[in-house]
């Protein structure tokens, strides 16, 4: 059987602010059925995680797309990869049949074809999933990268202590609401900093945050620091990187923690840099860590544990922002950039 698939390619790199306008809407047609001898999958994607990591994928070449494999540049007019949930419909790989929920790499379309599988790597890209009574969009977000990202990135980095201080940027944003929610039942004090009122009120209003500010309003950002945290900053969860970083690394407390999860407003600026002041972090002993969630999924099992409990006794709040259809992609990864999503940003593809 053979199906019209549509697919999103750029149409050349993109070095600046994304604009809808780069991308274009392929349609192209795909059989369904597997070539004796191949060991491909065929998916029917129904969810896709959309991240603003892509958008230093879509830049022209530059070093740090090698690092690791799923850093690697995206090539203009060719399909995107990129994390997200489906259905296998055909398969001539022994280790999935027909029917079955998996998770991975799928692209940025109605359907997916998984590469040959060449390599145990390749192969551990997808995953079966048991959704756990859960709905299927929180094996995106809050189970997918999201989830595993804020958990490792706050306990494993942070190493937090009950009663310290936490402040976190891009706070309703996937990451960010995941971690304000992980640092408030773990028993510190938490502050975040979004984009907007309504994200401000959601942030203290339902997701439990002990106080937060629209940094968009703050003429300068180490004063609502300062405000917040009298008594310091102890950990900061960076999503942000530029001023927000600065402002941090002026208010952090001696033997602070910085866990640099993202730099969103560099990604659209290539000019922008933070300049954190090194004498403060010379004298106060702030570590500063750089981290990918790709190199904590060992510790997914106490991750998985902790997040269902939390779930469980209805302590957490999964913020989810779901566009629908292929041609809805480019605007929810350009929404990304202008703060239009609260929660996870996903594009629901198809039904289950
Ligand atoms: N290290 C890892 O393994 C890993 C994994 C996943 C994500 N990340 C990183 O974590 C960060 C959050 O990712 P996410 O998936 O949770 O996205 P997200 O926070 O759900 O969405 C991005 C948010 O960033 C904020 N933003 C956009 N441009 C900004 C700017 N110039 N200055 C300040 N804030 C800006 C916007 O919220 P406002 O309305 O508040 O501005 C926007 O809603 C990103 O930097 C991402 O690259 C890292």
């Amino acid at each position: 059987m053979e199906v019209k698939n549509k697919y999103i390619v750029i149409k050349q790199n993109i070095d600046g602010a994304p604009e809808e306008s780069d991308f274009e809407l392929k349609t192209e047609p795909l059989s369904l059925s597997i070539e004796p001898g191949k060991d491909e999958v065929v998916i029917k994607n129904l969810y896709l995680s959309i991240d603003p990591y892509q958008l230093n994928r879509m830049k022209s070449p530059c070093a740090f797309q090698q690092s690791m494999n799923f850093a690697g540049s995206v090539i203009p007019g060719e399909a995107i990869d990129g994390y997200g949930v489906g259905r296998v419909v055909a398969t001539g790989n022994p280790e999935f049949k027909e029917g079955d929920l998996v998770s991975g790499l799928l692209t940025w379309g109605d359907y997916s074809i998984t590469k040959k599988v060449a390599s145990k790597i390749e192969a551990a890209m997808l995953n079966k999933v048991e959704t756990m009574g859960l709905p299927i969009s929180y094996h995106v977000g809050l189970l997918g990268f999201s989830g595993v990202t804020a958990y490792a990135g706050f306990f494993e980095v942070c190493k937090p202590k009950k009663g310290e201080t936490v402040f976190v940027s891009a706070a309703s944003g996937s990451v960010g609401s995941l971690v304000g929610q992980y640092a408030k039942l773990f028993g510190c004090y938490v502050v975040g900093s979004a984009g907007s009122q309504k994200k401000v009120d959601l942030l203290k209003g339902k997701l439990g945050f002990d106080e937060a500010f629209n940094y968009k309003e703050e003429p300068d950002l180490k004063s609502p620091l300062k405000r917040y945290f009298p008594d310091g900053i102890d950990i900061y969860f960076d999503n942000v990187g530029g001023e927000m970083l600065e402002a941090a690394v002026e208010n952090m407390n001696p033997f602070g923690r910085i866990a640099v999860c993202g730099v969103i407003s560099e990604y659209t600026n290539k000019g922008r840099r933070a300049a954190p002041n090194m004498v403060d972090v010379l004298y106060k002993r702030i570590k500063i860590q750089g981290f990918l969630a790709a190199d904590h999924v060992k510790g997914y099992k106490d991750f998985l544990s902790t997040t269902l409990e939390h779930l469980q006794v209805g302590k957490f709040h999964v913020l989810e922002d779901i566009s629908h259809g292929v041609e809805s992609i480019p605007s929810a990864f350009v929404g990304l950039f202008r703060g239009d999503n609260v929660g996870k940003k996903m594009v629901k593809v198809a039904g289950d």
